[in-house]
């Protein structure tokens, strides 16, 4: 496995009777009321067993460091860490310890107490406002409870936060968990010499989230297939009508520049021919119509069949295949198809390698049954966005950094 320079791999560090600590990303869905809160989604958990396993059997003492969701520096009893603890030592089969506080007396005395092989976690990091200010005492606060430090939070590399960048200079050893060390070999992948055609599937809302990605991968790529609510504004910046569907309109001189650099460079950009329209979210009377036939009061919401098509042969034909965002609202069983669609077809390319950028996709991946059965899925969302363009991420420049 290729790391970069000046990162070592969490099996390389000294970790025997140390204090260790993992940061790791358990900001994973919840649902239920706020008094009962429920895991939606444990991948997250999952991928982190592997580093916390060899962790336990190398006899260290470990902390756990993780956010979750966005308490703004306030302590929100509903983004308590308590059932992500719980979930995690049922995996585990061993005891995970929740300190009731990310720092303080509370946490010392429970990283202090630490035998070897233990797991501690700490609560929720954004309950202090030094985390995402990335403060230098809280960084050395963190610092102070451990001799080795390991980052397996790649979801949240694309931060420069106390726990992600700040405290990682107060400690004398330090290294990257399994998560990590993979994500970084396989993004890296994407960013260096690919077999071709290349192909990114972008989907998603808004245009203005992803014009830095699409931009940069003008430069890589050989195709882009659109989808989602974002095709929409292109589409709309072509031209169409597209009724009551959901619009950019201020975006369209963005739309329309970005599809003149396309054609500037050679990449061949794919746009939906045909969508699933419906007069409104909740609506019984979905119907593929063609995207020259969007009546007023209609709404697109997914892609049509004939695109559908278009773009199975598209990824079938790529020999690289990054995808992120869906292609229509699939949260929906009716405007699910096109999503499930890119899910299978990628799946189904076994010579190519198939990158899934994670949140939306990922769990359409999961949803449709393939996981396994694609190249590599990414437990960061916003970090394999940023990862892909290029860009330096300061959770991954803080392991390097001597
Ligand atoms: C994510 O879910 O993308 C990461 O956990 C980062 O979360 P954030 O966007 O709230 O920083």
């Amino acid at each position: 496995m290729a790391l970069p320079h000046g990162i070592v791999h969490v099996e390389e560090l000294p970790v025997e009777g140390k204090r260790v600590f993992v940061r790791v990303d358990l900001n994973v869905p919840l649902t239920g009321s706020a008094k009962d809160r429920q895991i939606g989604d444990d991948s997250r958990i999952v991928a982190v067993l592997p580093t916390i396993r060899h962790l336990v059997e190398r006899g260290a003492r470990i902390v756990l460091g993780s956010h979750l969701g966005r308490p703004d520096g306030q302590v929100k009893p509903e983004l308590s860490l308590e059932p992500v603890a719980a979930r995690l030592a049922e995996l585990l089969g061993s005891e995970v310890i929740l300190a009731d506080e990310p720092a303080g007396d509370g946490a010392r005395k429970v990283v202090g107490d630490l035998r070897d092989g233990q797991i501690a976690l700490l609560e929720n990091l954004r309950f202090h406002p030094g985390e995402e200010a990335n403060d230098t005492d809280f960084a050395r606060q963190l610092a102070s409870y451990c001799d080795t430090y390991v980052n397996d939070a790649f979801g949240t590399a694309h931060r420069a936060h106390a726990s992600t960048a700040g405290m990682v200079r107060h400690v004398g050893h330090k290294g990257a968990g399994f998560v990590m060390a993979k994500e970084i070999d396989v993004l890296s992948r994407l960013l260096g010499d690919v077999d071709r055609p290349y192909l990114a599937v972008v989907g998603g809302a808004k245009v203005s989230d992803k014009i830095e990605v699409l931009d940069a991968l003008l430069d890589r790529v050989n195709a882009i297939a659109i989808g989602g609510a974002m095709a929409n504004t292109f589409l709309t910046a072509q031209g169409k009508q597209l009724g009551k569907s959901r619009v950019e309109t201020d975006k369209l001189a963005m739309a329309r520049n970005f599809l003149r650099k396309a054609s500037e460079k050679n990449v061949a950009v794919h746009l939906p021919t045909d969508v699933v329209i419906a007069s409104g979210l909740d609506a019984e009377d979905a119907r593929a119509v063609s995207i020259d036939a969007v009546p007023a009061d209609q709404m697109a919401l997914d892609i049509g069949p004939v695109t559908i098509e278009t773009y199975r042969t598209t990824v079938t034909r790529a020999r690289t295949v990054f995808w992120n965002g869906p292609m229509g609202v699939f949260e929906k069983p009716r405007f699910a198809a096109g999503t499930i669609a890119v899910a299978c077809a990628m799946a189904d390319n076994r010579l190519a390698l198939t990158v899934v950028g994670g949140g939306d996709s990922a769990a359409a991946v999961v949803q449709a049954g393939v996981a396994d059965r694609v190249t590599h899925v990414s437990t960061g969302g916003g970090a394999s966005l940023e990862f892909i363009q290029g860009l330096e991420l300061p959770g991954i420049a803080a392991l390097a950094s001597r």
